[in-house]
């Protein structure tokens, strides 16, 4: 499923790959022509795959050993549109090459090149027609958590946990890995009795027998590769009250169940009050899943969040505002997902506004930030604007993604915080919420880029703010703050440090 404004960057694609590959048959490959190995985003030139749309998967994960180590081996059924005459077209992935892949239940031929299958179906696919390709017996190997690279399908002590974002998902399954292509998921973990497999989404089928637990689960709203929760192992899962019609579950290891289910009590609570700033919970459910590993992470899988045990280790207001902000994304983020990599700032900077809002309202914004107030917090990072832009490339085009914190840098976070309270002090509270809940439910369940939300922003304004957000989000030095003409940027601001620039 993907949208407009990412169809054009598509078309640009295929025309420059067309032309790389002009040819006396020119004619004949316009015509009928290879899918683009990658989406073309600027951050991640070989993520995602051109010359077709997924609406939805179908994945199932066999966990052989209550092992959190051992590979374990999948299908996946994927249901997609060819968007052009496809001659062949790949999927992203990194595991274990597969036994076989079928496209409309014929054998296909395929290949491996660096993170692509290369899939060669018997007949071209035509443009607009719907198309399954079903990839059996690939495997992927859960890997070691490393701190400095918090991401990858991760074993932990009690079992394992995808943390896809940004570009991990297909370390695990062979997917169209770009958040340009959202889709439905149905996910099946099959693991040894005693264990317990979740995901993202709500439960539908589990069924026991012959010391195996199958259990299924429905994502009915779109969703990014990189947001798939799918874990494994000695978990519980525990209800919670319902928040209206929304289903509340944690999921934590057994053995840590009783001291740590408590430190997510407020998250009923936190669903409430981001329902009433915002507009409806986007999704059917949620809660958090608790890793015991020492990442110093968060991630805001759709639908269960998951946070480390070194997230959680610290003072609970601390912890109460890491979990707004990943509340928060549930609706920027995830509900609205970035069209682009380069877009990732859509999603911190306003993640980072509730998780500030929810420290506000629980009189921790010191304990929290250091500063004594929301206010003085923004004046501080103010100050840090301008090295940050200069270290890590402006709030809507970092300069690098090549390390996980090249992207998800201070500078994305703060410095796209910081636009927000500009764009807020240039059209006073009501008009900025006004903005906030419009642009939840006008991109529900799409990908939606920096220049839609500077669209709708001017609409929502009455008046054309492209200038004034070019400024803040495409600019090397940051504009003077509206409201607070004493700010300034300081050449050696005292260094602020962020529990967030893991997150
Ligand atoms: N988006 C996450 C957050 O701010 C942090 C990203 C870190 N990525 C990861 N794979 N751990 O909540
Ligand atoms: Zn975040």
């Amino acid at each position: 499923m993907r949208d407009t404004h990412f169809r054009r960057l598509l078309l640009v694609g295929l025309t420059l790959a067309v032309g790389v590959t002009a040819s006396p048959a020119a004619a004949n490959a316009a015509s009928c022509a290879p899918g683009a190995p990658g989406l073309g985003d600027r951050l991640f030139p070989l993520l995602g795959n051109g010359g077709y749309d997924v609406q939805d998967y179908e994945l199932r994960l066999t966990y052989p050993e209550k092992d959190p180590a051992h590979s374990v081996s999948g299908d996946v059924r994927i249901a997609a549109v060819a968007t052009q005459k496809l001659s062949r077209f790949n999927l992203d992935f990194a595991g274990g090459n597969p036994a076989s892949i079928d496209v409309d239940g014929k054998p296909a031929n395929f290949s491996r090149v660096g993170e692509e299958l290369v899939i060669t179906p018997r007949v071209a696919l035509n443009k607009g027609r719907g198309f399954t390709v079903t990839v059996k017996g690939f495997t992927a190997v859960p890997e070691t958590p490393d701190p400095a690279a918090p991401d990858g399908f991760t074993a932990t002590p009690d079992g394992t946990a995808l943390l896809g974002q940004p570009a991990a998902a297909h370390r695990l399954f062979p997917s169209n890995d770009h958040p340009a292509d959202k889709a439905t998921y149905t996910i099946t973990t099959d693991v040894p009795e005693g264990w317990t497999g979740t995901a993202s989404g709500v439960p539908t089928v589990t069924r026991t027998g012959g010391g195996r637990v199958v259990s299924t689960y429905r994502q009915a709203q779109p969703m990014a590769t990189e947001l798939l929760q799918v874990a494994a192992g000695d978990f519980v899962v525990r209800e919670r009250q319902q928040v209206g019609r929304v289903r509340v579950r944690d999921v934590v290891p057994r053995r840590l169940a009783a001291q740590t289910l408590p430190m997510f009590d407020s998250e009923r609570e936190q669903i409430a009050w981001m329902e009433q700033q915002v507009g409806p919970y986007p999704f059917d459910t949620y809660g958090s899943l608790l890793i015991d590993v020492q990442l110093g992470t968060a991630l805001e899988t759709q639908t269960l969040s998951v946070y480390d045990s070194t997230v959680l280790a610290a003072p609970t207001p601390v912890v109460e505002s890491v979990m707004a902000h990943e509340l928060a994304h549930q609706w920027y983020g995830n509900s609205v997902a970035p069209a682009t990599w380069s877009d990732v700032w859509l999603n911190e900077s306003h993640a980072t506004w509730y998780e500030l809002l929810w420290a506000e309202k629980i009189g921790a914004v010191a304990e929290h930030t250091g500063s004594p107030s929301r206010e003085a917090f923004f004046q501080r990072v103010y100050a840090n604007s301008d090295s940050w832009r200069a270290q890590f490339g402006p709030v809507a085009r970092p300069k690098s993604a090549e390390q996980l914190f090249d992207l998800f840098n201070i500078n994305v976070y703060y410095g796209g915080a910081l636009a927000l309270y500009a764009l807020e002090q240039q059209l006073g509270e009501p008009k900025f919420q006004q903005l906030e809940r419009a642009w939840a439910s006008a991109y529900r369940g799409k990908s939606a880029s920096t220049d839609d939300f500077i669209a709708l922003a001017s609409r929502t304004a009455g008046r054309d703010l492209k200038p004034f957000l070019t400024a803040w989000l495409y600019g090397t030095e940051t504009p003077p703050m509206p409201g607070h003409p004493d700010w300034v940027t300081m050449q050696n601001p005292a260094p602020m440090t962020g529990q967030h620039l893991s997150r």
